[in-house]
């Protein structure tokens, strides 16, 4: 059977801990399962590259997509590109590749 769920661990800004699990067959970014599962972030545009307000801390190991330009200059513009491991939550989708992967939410996610 293809598995269709993967799982996430995620730190708040509080400090706690989330794991959850995001389907993989629904067009899901990370941003998108980070609201799924009520969790505040703020991702005031709505997952179009525009706000920065998604902006997650990659703590794992997992490899990634490359960063579009629209991303790059958006965390440019933000301040935090220098962050290791910073990247806009919306542009990762959700795939068997990111499966157990562990991010913090970036500050500006809760502004
Ligand atoms: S939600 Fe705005 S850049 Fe991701």
């Amino acid at each position: 059977m293809v598995k269709n769920l993967i799982s996430i661990k995620l730190t708040d800004l509080e400090g706690q801990v989330h794991n959850i699990e995001a389907p993989t067959d629904m067009g899901f970014n990370l941003m998108d399962a980070i609201r799924a599962n009520e969790i505040q972030i703020k991702a005031t545009c709505g997952g179009m590259a525009m706000c920065a307000t998604c902006n997650v801390l990659i703590k794992s190991d997992h490899s990634l997509p490359e960063m579009s330009g629209a991303e790059e200059d958006m965390l440019d513009e933000a301040f935090v590109l220098e962050v290791e491991g910073s990247r806009l939550a919306c542009q990762i989708p959700i795939s068997t590749a990111i499966d157990g992967i562990e991010v913090e939410l970036g500050e500006l996610t809760g502004e």
